[in-house]
């Protein structure tokens, strides 16, 4: 056993390339994550959750691209294994995802990084049976173990097919009788009743929390070190709901498997994780342990957040709005201030300079990327609250133009 961190992630950044121009939709993200451990990552709709989750799986897709950053990933055997080809992607144990060759990066999804997605029905291939495609993921990653090599799978257009969509054969049309029963014995895991007989169902026969738990099934099938869980309850009513993160959390005490969970809901962050990353405008703006960020939050932003919740153990814990637009993500109208401030409450002229991440004093891991993580608000230097109001300066640093036409998305949180 080790402590060192599973997944070190520095530097990330993913631009989409639009006709609009360069879009900043992740923004030098630095994070660690430990192994068996359950991260949640929260922000409001457009902040860049979805994008940092599809940068680690190296499934970013055009116009957009990861444009910088290391993602190194604690294997040993994997370290051991490539060392011989591709030197420059190992350090010790840890291999650097980005400098891996495509096809040996393809092997590791769903064998060592799996998905489970907001939307279970877009997930199946409607014409196979779940018992066929999840016997088709048992495959897939049996393959992958055995030979990394590129073919194609008939639920590649599909959720977590087309994250395996490398290894098996497109002229298979049958999955062998053990994948099968291994697909059953999945679907007997997550509590899928019947299971045998259910594996022989269509997705349109399932209810929505009972596909949601195939998915979890489909992304356990290689047995991954860390799954990601894209909003992986919102589809659900509240009972069920429940009952999938209970499915989750019991999974992942028997199997030590690393969870990052993200989740507009802060109940769901507070009954699941251990850590918190916090993300504003493609950025971490603030991370710790769940009772530190939660008890004690530095950003205004999470203060904002989180002040807007009444019980967050509550089901209903999900993120309210916080007055005023997210910031366009466009290179050319991101401000060189801190992205926050012209919603921020306690803007001060020091926050007129982009503040680095700064760690929060007698609070190992608690850090914010706020000037107030290690100084008091200073009231005197405090910017008049209508300074953002004068439409050029407004402008700049909300990316809507003077004749009001907004250029983000409205910054939704409760979709
Ligand atoms: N295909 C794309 N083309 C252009 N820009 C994109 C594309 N996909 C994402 N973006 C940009 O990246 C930003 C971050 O998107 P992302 O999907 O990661 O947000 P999110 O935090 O997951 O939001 P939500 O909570 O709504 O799922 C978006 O605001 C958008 O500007
Ligand atoms: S750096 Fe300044 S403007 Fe930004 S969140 Fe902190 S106090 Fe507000
Ligand atoms: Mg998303």
């Amino acid at each position: 056993m080790t402590d060192e961190p599973l997944l070190k992630i520095s530097g990330l950044e993913t631009r989409f390339f639009t006709e609009e121009g360069q879009v900043n939709a992740v923004e030098s993200v630095d994070l660690e994550i430990a192994d068996g451990e359950v991260f949640g990552i929260v922000g409001e709709s457009g902040s860049g959750k979805s994008v940092t989750a599809l940068s680690l799986l190296g499934m970013v897709e055009s116009p957009g691209r990861v444009t910088a950053g290391e993602i190194w990933y604690r294997n040993a055997d994997l370290a051991a294994g490539i060392a011989g080809d591709v030197p420059d992607a190992v350090d010790g144990d840890y291999v650097n995802l980005q400098k891996l060759p495509d096809r040996v990066r393809r092997t590791l999804r769903g064998t060592h990084f799996s998905m489970v997605f907001q939307d279970p029905m877009s997930s199946f291939n409607p014409s196979l049976t779940v018992g066929e495609q999840i016997a088709e993921a048992v495959e897939a990653q049996q393959r992958a173990r055995a030979n990394p090599r590129s073919v194609a799978s008939r639920t590649q257009g599909y959720g977590l097919g087309k994250y395996l969509m490398s290894f098996v054969s497109s002229s298979r049309k049958y999955v062998t009788q053990e994948s099968r029963e291994r697909a059953v014995e999945l679907l007997e895991m997550v509590g899928i009743p019947d299971p045998v007989l259910r594996a022989e169902e269509h997705p349109h026969e399932y209810s929505g929390g009972m596909l949601q738990r195939a998915m979890v099934a489909q992304a356990l099938a290689g047995e991954p070190d860390v799954l990601i869980a894209d909003e992986p309850t919102t589809a659900l009513d509240v009972t069920i709901q429940a009952q999938v993160l209970d499915l989750l959390s019991r999974i992942q005490s028997e199997t030590g498997m690393t969870i990052l969970l993200i989740t507009h809901n802060l109940g769901v962050v507070a009954r699941m994780c251990d850590r918190v990353g916090v993300m504003y405008a493609g950025e971490v703006v603030e991370r710790g342990t769940l009772a530190d960020v939660f008890d004690s939050p530095v950003h205004p932003y999470t203060q904002g957040l989180l002040g807007s919740v009444p019980e967050i153990e509550g089901a209903s814990g999900r993120l309210q709005p916080i007055a005023g637009n997210v910031p366009s993500l466009l290179d050319h109208e991101m401000p060189d201030r801190c992205y926050f401030a012209e919603r921020c409450p306690k803007a001060m002229e020091a926050c007129l300079t982009k503040p680095a991440e700064l760690d929060v004093p007698d609070q190992p891991g608690h850090s914010a990327a706020c000037y107030l993580a290690t100084e008091p608000f200073d009231e005197a230097t405090a910017l008049p609250a209508d300074y953002f109001d004068d439409p050029g300066t407004a402008a700049r640093a909300t990316g809507v133009s003077e004749d009001g036409v907004p250029a983000g998305d409205g910054g939704e949180l409760n979709d």
